[in-house]
């Protein structure tokens, strides 16, 4: 981290009021604190789109596991990918209905492959890829 610097920023008095209800609801402190989780997200999602950092990501799946072969075709995806997926929480939601939190690793396009081939699994009623970042790498 460098110096903190204090700059200015014109802004219309509308979008103003706007982006002070979005602090408050997002519960950040004061505007300096909204405007730079604002820049860093603007830049990681700027790194992503290369696709060659390297990220980390968890997918989270929600399926009936009564649904003929979607449990074998979901762990079979896994397994492809044993090298990235490094590591999976199952729990039963209910008698049916089962949730998966995968973390996956690897370069940015490849985590996304790996997300659009299990979310896109037929059967599949609920799928996300959440990609973070420790923020070391940015500047
Ligand atoms: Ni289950």
């Amino acid at each position: 981290m460098g110096e903190t610097i204090r700059f200015g920023v014109s802004i219309d008095d509308k979008l103003l009021e706007s982006f002070d209800r979005l602090i408050d609801r997002k519960g950040y402190m004061n505007r300096s604190e909204a405007i730079r989780d604002l820049i860093r997200g603007a830049l990681v999602e700027l790194k992503w789109e290369g696709g060659e950092e390297e990220t980390v990501g968890t997918v989270t799946l929600v399926y009936n596991h009564h649904v003929r072969d979607l449990s074998d075709k979901l762990t079979e995806q896994q397994h492809l990918h044993h090298g990235e997926i490094v590591s999976a929480l199952h729990v039963h939601l209910d008698a049916h209905n089962c949730l998966e939190v995968l973390v996956v690793r690897g370069k940015a396009r490849e985590v996304k492959r790996i997300a659009d081939a299990l979310i896109g699994v037929k059967g599949v009623k609920h799928g996300k890829l959440v990609m973070t970042t420790t923020g070391e790498e940015l500047p």
